[in-house]
């Protein structure tokens, strides 16, 4: 632990799973006071049992998507401990679906979650941060926000809006003490791709490798102490996304021959590897 994570108190949304819950145990084990947010409050009471100082961290069932929750998760959090030094917006979900047959409302939904909710957390936060002239946003955004993957072009589309009112946030934060950093992981190995939402009896398949979500708290706790601008977890995305703005026909045809979209034939095909971001 450092000085600076000494009496730290920190907010991540989507802590019930993931790389929220690894974000969480990351934090705590560097000292940092752990606000934890989420939908499934038994799933943050059971990871809080495992922390260290278990006492000292707060659960709170909260929907992203509900202004007035967040509102008062913020509320209640600075009551509390009489400081909110940063929060981890990190719950989304995602869609698969082609373009051409990807549903409104379910697209409307991962919207509200995705983007919604950021501004949702902005909105509660911003003047707690204000007051103190200090305080961080770490935002997990995801290498897709800067190019679409096929059949992902609706979850593409919310990291791409999030990132683009990040940058619009990080300047109108210029001079204000409060930092902004945007967190980009490739494919990470956790629940996402069981929650994702889309069209029925149809499915993406890909082959990919995820990483642990492990890597990407790591990355949370090093933007807490430095304060980057963006973070790649995994060089390789790094590269790749690099890749792909001097090469954007060639990573057209790679990206059409390595993920494809089948229709579901029956029951085996519910239990292959859908693990690609
Ligand atoms: N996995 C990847 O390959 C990958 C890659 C790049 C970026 N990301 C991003 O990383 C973040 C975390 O995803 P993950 O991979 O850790 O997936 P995950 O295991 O499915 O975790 C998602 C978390 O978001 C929460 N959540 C979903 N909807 C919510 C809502 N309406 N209100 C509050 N919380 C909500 C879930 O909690 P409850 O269900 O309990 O509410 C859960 O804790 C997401 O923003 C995702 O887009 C993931």
């Amino acid at each position: 632990m450092t000085q600076q994570d000494a009496g730290r108190v920190v907010m991540v949304t989507g802590a019930s799973s993931g790389i929220g819950a690894a974000t969480a145990r990351c934090l705590a084990h560097a000292g940092i006071t752990v606000v934890m947010c989420a939908r499934r409050l038994e799933l943050l009471e059971e990871l809080r049992m495992t922390l260290p100082n278990a006492a000292t961290h707060r659960c709170l069932a909260v929907d992203v998507t509900d202004a007035a929750a967040i509102s008062d998760a913020i509320t209640t959090t600075v009551a509390h401990y009489q400081r909110l030094d940063a929060v981890i917006c990190n719950a989304g979900i995602g869609i698969t679906a082609p373009i051409a047959e990807m549903d409104y409302h379910q697209f409307q939904q991962v919207l509200a979650v995705n983007v919604g909710g950021f501004l949702h957390i902005v909105r509660a936060t911003n003047p707690v941060f204000k007051i103190t002239g200090s305080g961080h946003y770490i935002v997990i955004s995801s290498v897709v926000g800067q190019h679409a993957l096929p059949y992902n072009g609706g979850y593409s589309a919310s990291k791409a809006a999030l990132e683009r009112l990040c940058q619009a946030l990080r300047i109108e934060l210029r001079g204000s003490g409060i930092g902004l950093t945007v967190i980009r992981p490739g494919t990470v190995a956790t629940e996402f791709f069981e929650h994702r939402i889309g069209p029925d009896g149809e499915r993406r398949i890909a082959k990919s490798n995820g990483m642990s979500p492990n890597v990407v708290a790591q990355s949370v706790l090093y933007a807490l102490e430095r304060r980057p601008r963006v973070i790649y977890p995994r060089l390789r995305d790094r590269l790749m996304s690099i890749c792909a703005d001097i090469f954007p026909s060639l990573t057209d045809v790679v990206l059409a021959r390595s993920i494809t979209w089948q229709q579901k034939t029956g029951v085996d095909e519910m239990s292959s590897p859908v693990d690609s971001d």
